[in-house]
């Protein structure tokens, strides 16, 4: 596990003594990284490859160590997030449409700095762009430079409930800029992050993108993917007592594409969440999943609709092909359907967290099968005040009226 993130000052101290390093050859700066501790997100041993690499560009090692660390600190979702024009373009009207002239803004999660660019475009008087992780912080500096854009947009390598107003920003924002949500809306903390942003470092009525995201089910079809988790046979052994552990699939968008999910009926709300006046409580409800169509049942899809602006959304449900995966519940059994069937569900969320198990299917309920963002998204960023145990206590039932079935 990471040690806890160091502060500036640890970081300023770092850099400082660099230098002294400056005598070694390559293969000893190497040495060095290789037992650097990592509690820094990785900056001081990348100094150090930096500048083994400058020593003797072709040293391998320092090119593996540095591609490892690299694996460590910049989860791999980054790239085709970036690649996916989709997202992009909904996230640059919605900040147009919500930025004003002489607003300060503040990008929670820059990454590699789209969002913070795209307010300063808009026309922000000044972008604080936040990120947790040093190595990437780093990185976005440069991309906010490479783009002209140093004057407008201030960089701070650190994880947002670390921010101190007065001190990191001159004020509270007018709006705050997001996207820290994983394929199931929960799993990178968006809900405790942006409870905290909302609360302390955003002004009364301050505007936020996204403003608000609901969680939706649907049931499908799809052999494939039952089959590629649970083989009824391989080389004419039965695979049946291993299935038990094959009951969520993590669907990337080409499992999707590959296993042909054919939904059965429309998609249900689970849960809805506002954004712009976020808490940290849990919900469950149980509800029906309609069938509109005759086919075999296989999986329940959990996706989101991600409001960022009024008229502008993300997804990741069936209609879409961005880069955000998709978690599916495996039924127990394949479950043939008609028009008017249904299956029930029972879906519960904490603050990172969703379950989903499924009623009906098999003579026994099947357990509670808790999932967070480990897939397509999934990141480091410490969750104030969200729980840490794996197991989490029975929420109260949420009142029907909060369940709305389309
Ligand atoms: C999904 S990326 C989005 C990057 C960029 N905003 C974009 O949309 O292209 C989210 C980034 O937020 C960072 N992050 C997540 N929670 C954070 C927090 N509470 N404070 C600072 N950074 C955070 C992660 O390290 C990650 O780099």
């Amino acid at each position: 596990m990471l040690e806890e993130q160091p502060s500036a000052a640890d970081l300023d101290l770092i850099a400082e003594f660099e230098p002294r390093f400056e005598m070694l050859d390559a293969n000893s700066l190497v040495a060095l990284a290789e037992n650097a501790p990592l509690g820094d997100g990785g900056v001081h041993a990348s100094n150090l490859l930096a500048q083994a690499l400058e020593k003797d560009p072709h040293n391998h090692a320092a090119h593996l160590l540095k591609e490892q660390l690299h694996q460590m600190f910049v989860p791999r979702w980054h790239f085709p997030m970036l690649a996916d024009t989709v997202r992009n373009q909904a996230y640059a009207k919605a900040i147009a449409a919500k930025v004003q002239p002489g607003d300060i803004v503040l990008d929670i999660g820059c990454g590699a700095g789209l969002t913070a660019m795209l307010a300063a475009r808009a026309g922000a008087k000044h972008v604080y762009a936040i990120e947790g992780q040093p190595l990437i912080a780093t990185a976005a500096k440069q991309v906010i430079a490479d783009n002209g854009l140093s004057d407008k947009i201030t960089v701070l390598s650190k994880w947002s409930h670390e921010l101190v107003i007065g001190e990191d920003l001159p004020d509270r924002a007018d709006v705050v800029v997001s996207e820290i949500v994983d394929s199931n809306l929960l799993g990178e903390g968006a809900l405790a992050t942006l409870t905290h942003a909302m609360e302390h470092l955003a002004k009364p009525n301050a505007r936020a993108v996204p403003e608000s995201g609901t969680l939706k089910a649907q049931l499908v079809e799809s052999a494939a993917l039952r089959n590629q988790y649970r083989p009824l046979e391989a080389e004419g052994f039965d695979l049946s007592a291993f299935h038990k552990f094959a009951n969520v699939a993590q669907v990337t968008p080409n499992d999707s594409a590959a296993c042909g999910l054919r939904p059965l009926g429309p998609t249900s709300d689970l849960f809805h969440f506002d954004f712009t006046r976020p808490d940290m409580s849990h919900g469950k409800t149980t509800l029906p999943l309609f069938c509109t169509t005759m086919g075999t049942a296989h999986a329940v899809v959990v996706s989101f609709d991600m409001v960022l602006a009024p008229g502008i959304s993300v997804s990741n449900d069936l209609n879409t092909d961005g880069h955000w995966g998709r978690f599916s519940y495996l039924l127990e059994q394949s479950t043939p359907v008609s028009v008017g069937s249904q299956v029930t569900i029972t879906a519960q969320h904490d603050a990172t967290k969703l379950s989903v198990s499924i009623h009906d299917t098999t003579p026994a309920e099947r357990p509670i099968i808790w999932q967070r963002g480990v897939n397509s998204r999934s990141t480091f960023a410490p969750v104030p005040e969200a729980t840490t145990s794996w197991f989490v206590p029975d929420t109260q039932e949420t009142p029907s009226s909060e369940r709305p079935v389309h």
